[in-house]
């Protein structure tokens, strides 16, 4: 592990919703001294702007109008990032199951992924980082120097889903989790542009019966092998 410390690794994880990647992505940027970036935040953000504005964020210029009036920003958090709209930390505001489903549909927008490439790109460039999302082994960072794709059952899925939801203060009904993570994956892997899916060269981890800490180790044991 001590070797590992010295290197500016690019971590790409992929995988479908409440596999447990932004977990494991940010456990494991703690152990590197890595920066860990959440690219469904992006998505999220700007499907919370667009519905809160009504419209369809469907070009480039719409979508830097957006981030203009709302003044986004992202900011540096611990080892991971906030996202402040006008100052305010809306963070907590962009993970709620309607923002799920917008962010989802967005997603599949050209505009949208062109914009958000750009934007990830950048923010990984210098290597340190632990990037998760649905494309980042495949389109964002496919030269990454690791890349994981991070699975588990639908229902364990729904089910860490529809926990994490109570505890903020949110609940839902699992029956409607589990159809709205059903729902989100078909959409996000059958769209045509950089659907979800694993990597040619990518490390298939099924986390249903892992703890974190044993998804975290298996990751960084891999890591090790490859530097
Ligand atoms: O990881 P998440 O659940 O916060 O992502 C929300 C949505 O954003 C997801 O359903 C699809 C989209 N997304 C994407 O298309 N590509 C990414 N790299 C990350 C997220």
């Amino acid at each position: 592990m001590l070797k590992l410390l010295n290197i500016k690794l690019t971590i790409a994880i992929d995988g479908p919703a409440g596999a447990g990647k932004s977990s494991a992505a940010k456990l494991l940027a703690q152990k590197l001294g890595y920066t860990y970036v959440d690219t469904g935040l992006m998505y999220r953000v700007i499907a919370w702007a667009a519905v809160t504005k009504a419209i369809i964020p469907d070009n480039k210029s719409i979508i830097d109008t957006l981030f203009s009036e709302f003044k986004i920003e992202f900011q540096a958090e611990g080892v991971s990032f906030k996202v402040l709209a006008q100052a305010e930390n809306i963070t907590h505001k962009l993970r709620t199951p309607d923002v799920s489903r917008y962010a989802s549909l967005y997603s599949g927008l050209p505009a949208v992924r062109d914009y958000l490439l750009g934007l990830q790109r950048k923010m990984g460039q210098s290597g340190g980082v632990i990037m998760e999302g649905r494309d980042i082994g495949t389109v964002i960072f496919p030269e990454a120097d690791c890349k994981f794709f991070l699975d588990a059952d639908t229902k364990e899925r729904a089910l860490r889903r529809h926990q994490e939801l109570k505890a903020k203060d949110n609940p839902t009904k699992l029956t409607d989790t589990i159809r709205d993570i059903q729902k989100r994956d078909a959409q996000d892997s059958r769209r045509k542009l950089a659907p979800l899916k694993k990597a040619a060269d990518a490390i298939v981890i099924d986390s249903t019966n892992l703890t974190l800490e044993q998804v975290v180790d298996m990751m960084l044991s891999h890591i090790d092998r490859v530097t």
